[in-house]
């Protein structure tokens, strides 16, 4: 069975480092599950999203982001640091989904920042979002800053090691079908 394994990076720049970070756990994962993965760069949908300002206003191409954020199996979400938080158009995308469609779902959480002092960014702000949902963030998130790039390609050994973690949980959780996490969510409540 082929699992939707689907990035998105929040990004509004081009190129991006937090684009190359996803990009380094989704060829990780890709390698690991010998199948196809996929990636929504917010630089190209933003536009498209924010001419939707609710779900009944949901077309085109922004429905269609929707809907594989929605249907992943497994999440990837990375943002740059903008202003201590997420990007704006990255919290859009999660104001329009379906809460009800991220129950159990794991996602790992993946960010880049200026400074290492924001690096907590992927526990006080991303994690609470994906509680909200009751989604599975993974335990070990990702966080790159500026100097662990060269040529807006990931260099530090010690990140791409962190990588390798928390592709190993992903896939731990992946052995989990999403009909069997369901009837464990409901069995744990
Ligand atoms: C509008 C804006 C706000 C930013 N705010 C922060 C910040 O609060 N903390 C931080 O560490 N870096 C901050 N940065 C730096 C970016 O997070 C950093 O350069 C990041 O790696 C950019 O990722 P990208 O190449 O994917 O755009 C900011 C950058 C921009 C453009």
């Amino acid at each position: 069975m082929t699992l939707k394994i689907l990035g998105i990076s929040g990004s509004l720049t081009r190129p991006s480092r937090t684009t190359a970070l996803l990009r380094c756990i989704l060829d990780a994962l890709a390698l690991r599950l010998r199948q196809p993965v996929t990636l929504i760069e917010l630089v190209d949908d933003a536009p498209h999203l924010f001419s939707a300002l609710g779900r009944a206003q949901l077309a085109g191409r922004a429905a269609e982001v929707i809907r594989a954020v929605e249907e992943a199996d497994l999440l990837v979400v990375g943002t740059p640091v903008y202003r201590a938080s997420y990007t704006g158009a990255l919290k859009h995308v999660f104001d329009l989904v379906d809460h009800r469609a991220f129950v159990g779902k794991p996602v790992l959480l993946a960010a880049t920042g200026g400074t290492p002092l924001h690096g907590l960014v992927t526990e006080h702000q991303l994690r609470p979002l994906f509680g909200f949902l009751n989604a599975l963030t993974l335990p070990t998130a990702v966080y790159a800053t500026e100097q662990d790039f060269a040529d807006f390609r990931l260099s530090n050994p010690k990140t791409i090691l962190r990588i390798d973690r928390a592709v190993s949980e992903a896939l731990g959780q992946l052995n989990l079908c999403p009909a069997d996490r369901t009837a464990q969510l409901a069995s744990a409540s």
